[in-house]
């Protein structure tokens, strides 16, 4: 065992960080998520742009370019407007950052629900203009053939079931598998997606029981959210999760609180810009320095 190695291994059995993904050969694959069921924890977070991807890439296994970039980024009230051209702006600058985890990108509204050869076309266009190596949809038992016929002509596929944010007008935002006939229809919904192929689901808000019964149900590793820590991984918006919003629902534990931080920061840029305190000597050019410009 190399001394990088054995410092791994000694922070895993301390229970420090686990071993971030650059120490792969590769890039993590479907495949290899999907093999990942009752194992080593996923951890997946989203990013929309480049900078974000390089920060989360080392230590995330999936990098998920959401459409919640409608809401995080364009300040649209759903995601239901968010459109093909968009997800491929954003694929395409996470794909420039993200050299190691497994890039996976949502399929918009619209895009895929009216057949399977409408998915078709719009996953193999957005995996052919991304470079990503999969898609997510929102399934269940309406969209199983989809599946299926994306699976079987190469597109790996995540599923994304419970709260499922593109249906906001039909079931809004809540969370799901309080009654009975809920928690029927999200375990055909999961049943539904894992035998259709998908090589991992999302389950998105549904009762932390409901969610640990699925992840024993299906064969696919689970990727909760508001769910159960007994899933087989876990993902958040990252936006969320770094405390960039004033409100966050409750299933998203801040792990730091960027908005006040940025607000400091510009602050102390705005006042220091209208007592003419910045720029200060040490960012100013002079001439005959020989320095390039940095
Ligand atoms: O769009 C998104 O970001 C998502 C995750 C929150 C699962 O679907």
């Amino acid at each position: 065992m190399s001394r990088q190695d054995q410092t791994v291994a000694k922070l895993n059995d301390a229970g420090g960080p686990a071993a971030p993904s650059k120490q792969r050969k590769g890039r993590v694959t479907a495949t290899e998520i999907a093999g990942r069921k009752g194992r080593e924890p996923i951890v997946c977070l989203t990013a929309y742009d480049a900078p974000t991807a390089a920060i989360l890439d080392p230590h995330c296994d999936v990098i998920l370019v959401g459409d919640s970039v409608g809401m995080v980024v364009h300040g649209l009230p759903s995601t239901v407007g968010v459109t093909i051209e968009m997800m491929i702006l954003h694929g395409r600058a996470v794909m420039r950052a993200a050299t190691s985890a497994l890039v996976v990108v949502d399929l918009p509204f619209g895009s895929y629900e009216a057949s399977p050869a409408q998915a078709f076309e719009t996953a193999s266009r957005i995996l052919g203009e991304t470079g990503a190596q999969a898609v997510k949809l929102e399934s269940g038992v309406h969209a199983a053939e989809t599946v299926r016929f994306l699976v079987d002509r190469g597109v790996p596929v995540m599923g994304h079931v419970g709260l499922r944010p593109q249906a906001v007008h039909v079931s809004g935002f809540k969370a799901k598998g309080r009654t009975e006939g809920e928690r029927l229809s999200i375990i055909g919904e999961a049943t539904a997606t894992d035998v259709a192929g998908a090589f991992a689901i999302v389950v998105e808000g549904v009762a932390e029981d409901l969610a640990r019964e699925l992840t024993e149900t299906v064969a696919a590793p689970t990727i909760g959210i508001g769910a159960s820590p007994d899933c087989d991984g876990q993902i958040l918006v990252t936006e969320d999760m770094l405390g960039m919003f004033e409100w966050t629902p409750k299933f998203v534990k801040r792990y730091a609180d960027l908005r006040d931080k940025i607000d400091e920061a510009v602050k102390a840029y705005a006042s220091d810009v209208r007592a003419r305190r910045f720029p200060e000597p040490a960012q100013l050019y002079r001439l005959g320095a020989s320095k390039s410009a940095g």
